[in-house]
């Protein structure tokens, strides 16, 4: 008997999550849905394994605490599984070129999670990878962080449509992915930075400047607004300007005072890891208005629900 040629279909174009403009209003929508339903279950301790034999690889270049934990619980509460790979012990820190990683991990995986440097390894490795890919933090973008973030708002405050969020600070990954989602889900950010850091239009990926206003005073950008939220006054990669930073910022530390001047009913979150006394007061940040901590948890839940949609696509239950 000859050998016949193994047929092997071509793999259908997929998904990927590399920015919060990938997702259109309405997806977000379903997920922001399907998160309250996958939350539930998890609270209620109800099995719930759609992702039955699915493997995650997750690739991290840079340190985490957050993003780690809740992918590879959320996998593993999916069903799944979860492989965790670092450039330090992989062929990926001895320049193996993205393109050929993804390849190769994309033909044993069923999904990946990348967190790197420029936004664009992650889009080299999404050009050459069979699997979804979800990103988790670049220098430009940490799309996953708001949708916590907003699926957090939701639930405590109604649609975020129309509302104004306040981002004192630097205008980094996280402020880029506050200004797309403010496009994509119509609402409004205040942006308050020192001179020298501000947005970059461009670099943010915004398609105009409808949905933003910079403020040169921070106490301007949070007046009235719904949510004020910060980060970290230096990203991970930019650590040689700490010394610079921690001068240039001083006066972008988000306080009482600039909580009273967005009202009582204001929110605060911040992605975390957080420095007290720098970005934000202890007051702040440990007081009534702050939702840190269900934020953080948020992470875990959107997650899943991200990872069951681009596997899966939609659930009708
Ligand atoms: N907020 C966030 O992404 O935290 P980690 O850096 O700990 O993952
Ligand atoms: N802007 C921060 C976020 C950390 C979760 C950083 O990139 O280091």
């Amino acid at each position: 008997m000859s050998a016949q040629p193994i047929s092997i279909k071509q793999p259908a174009p997929v998904k990927h999550f590399l920015q919060f403009k990938d997702f259109t209003r309405e997806e977000f929508e379903y997920l922001f849905a399907r998160t309250r339903i996958i939350k539930q279950k998890f609270k209620a301790y109800q099995q719930y394994w759609p992702l039955q034999d699915r493997t995650l690889v997750m690739i991290f270049e840079k340190s985490s605490t957050r993003t780690r934990l809740s992918f590879e619980a959320g996998m593993q509460q999916l069903g799944g599984s979860a492989i965790y790979l670092n450039t330090r012990d992989t062929q990926l820190g001895r320049g193996e070129p993205v393109e050929d990683a993804a390849q190769v991990i994309s033909r044993m995986s069923d999904i990946v999670m990348i967190r790197t440097f420029e936004q664009g390894i992650i889009e080299r490795f999404a050009a050459n990878s069979r699997v979804p890919v979800i990103n988790g933090l670049t220098n430009e973008y940490h799309p996953c962080q708001i949708l916590a973030d907003i699926y957090t708002y939701i639930e405590k405050r109604g649609s975020i449509q129309g509302k104004t969020v306040a981002w004192i600070g630097d205008s980094n990954n996280v402020c880029n992915t506050w200004l797309q989602a403010a496009e994509v889900l119509d609402f409004n950010v205040h942006v308050s930075t020192p001179p020298g850091y501000e947005v970059e239009p461009e670099r943010a990926g915004l398609y105009g400047t409808d949905h933003f206003e910079s403020f040169a005073d921070p106490m301007d950008a949070c007046r009235d607004a719904h949510l004020v939220t910060t980060d970290v006054w230096t990203s991970m990669g930019w650590e040689a300007e700490n010394e610079v930073r921690l001068k240039d910022f001083a006066d972008w530390q988000v306080d009482s005072d600039m909580m009273r001047a967005a009202g009582n009913d204001a929110l605060f979150m911040h992605c975390l890891p957080a420095h007290r006394g720098e970005e934000v007061t202890a007051e702040v940040i440990d007081g009534a208005q702050s939702v840190v901590w269900d934020e953080a948890e948020n992470r875990l839940h959107v997650q899943k629900a991200l990872m069951e949609f681009l596997l899966l696509g939609r659930i009708e239950t």
